[in-house]
């Protein structure tokens, strides 16, 4: 048993919870308040059109909520509340938060079409239209943007493109997209879009957020729901008519999650995209000296900040992570089907700047050297 907490500083080169600012850790060192209270609406209601910016909504077509709990939580709380009986979800997967998306659906019941695809494959639209033209009871349609097992970014525009033609309902999970990509809900069409603070915003894990469109809301907003805590129905009219939460929320988690918004509104969201991928060319460039495999070969198709390489049979991933976790840095190791090909992810989420990639370069080939 521990006295008392003693934490190493570890450079977080993983895919969240990420390395935040001294300012946001400070967020959190506030009195205690109550959340029936006039102080939390009013942080409640500042944090939630922080929120809309950040999707590029406007708040007389959208509004958005936070759900206390991960960006596990943002999803259920869309996919367990906007089906009536005999009405379907079309998940379109190709990695693990697709296969999420999927377990979500499975667990509420909600009967799923999915067209599925290899992890860190690009969805063929053509294959999404042939579902959508073949089972009428599709009711929604839903993909993660940036799906993080493999580093790559979904064709999120053009499925919204196709839902809309089909008359569809559309949500994204774009929980590590937000605040690192330009995830865009009004050009991309989207009625519910997740994410977090803990990835590409710089911010704590406990809290996740949904931004809902109006409009869509308006055809599920008298559904009843088959989940109690997490219900977009209640979120979204408590919050609506008292800015407040249904439940107790995880009040700490909106104070920081709030001053890293501002954070990163006064670097600018370009200004951030544009760093993180200044840091990913760097960390990408090294890889590429050193003659190793990216899973994903197409630029356009890779995020600015996950990439996923494949280490040589002769290197063991797992004594590649651990070594590189007692030099002081965390990558992670390749999920699924690709941590048997040997694969391991480097991130370069959150309070990650160009010299920080640098100085993990240098580590990173010394480890490698070691294997020699
Ligand atoms: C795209 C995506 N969706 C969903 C999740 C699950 O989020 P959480 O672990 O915060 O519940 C993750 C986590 O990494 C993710 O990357």
């Amino acid at each position: 048993m521990v006295d008392k907490i003693s934490i190493e500083k570890k450079m977080l080169f993983a895919p969240g919870p990420v390395l935040t600012s001294e300012r946001v850790k400070k967020a959190a060192l506030q009195p205690d308040i109550c959340h029936r209270s006039p102080m939390f609406e009013q942080i409640y209601s500042g944090l939630k059109s922080r929120i809309l910016k950040l999707f590029n909504a406007d708040s007389n077509t959208h509004h958005s909520i936070v759900v206390s709990g991960s960006g596990t939580a943002a999803n259920e709380t869309v996919i367990s509340s906007v089906f009536n009986d005999e009405e379907e979800i079309l998940i379109i997967s190709n990695g693990e938060f697709g296969n999420r998306l999927i377990e979500i659906a499975d667990a509420y019941k909600v009967g799923s079409r999915v067209v599925e695809f290899d992890w860190g494959e690009y969805p063929d639209i053509n294959k999404v239209e042939d579902f959508l033209k073949r089972y009428s009871r599709i009711k929604l349609v839903s993909m993660v943007y940036h799906e993080t097992s493999t580093g790559m970014i979904n064709p999120v525009e053009e499925v919204g493109r196709l839902a809309k033609k089909y008359g569809k309902l559309y949500h994204v999970d774009a929980i590590s997209a937000v605040g690192g990509e330009n995830v865009d809900v009004t050009g991309q069409q989207i009625d519910f879009c997740t994410g977090v603070p803990n990835k590409s915003v710089a911010g704590h894990p406990g809290a996740s957020f949904v931004c809902v469109n109006l409009e869509a809301y308006k055809q599920v907003k008298n559904i009843r729901g088959r989940n109690v805590y997490l219900n977009l129905q209640k979120h979204v009219e408590i919050s609506m008519n008292k800015n407040q939460t249904p439940n107790t929320p995880a009040v700490v988690m909106f104070l920081t999650l709030y001053e890293a918004l501002d954070e990163l509104f006064e670097e600018g969201l370009n200004n951030r995209i544009e760093r993180y991928k200044r840091d990913a060319d760097i960390i990408r460039d090294a890889v590429k000296k050193r003659s190793l495999k990216l899973l994903i070969d197409n630029d356009e198709w890779m995020s600015t900040t996950v990439t996923s390489v494949f280490l040589p049979e002769n290197i063991d991933v797992y004594s590649f992570v651990n070594e590189m976790y007692r030099r002081g840095y965390v990558i992670y190791l390749g999920k699924g089907p690709l941590l048997k090909k040997n694969m391991f992810q480097i991130a370069n989420m959150g309070n990650i700047h160009p010299e920080d990639c640098y100085r993990f370069v240098e580590v990173f080939n010394d480890v490698l050297d070691s294997y020699r």
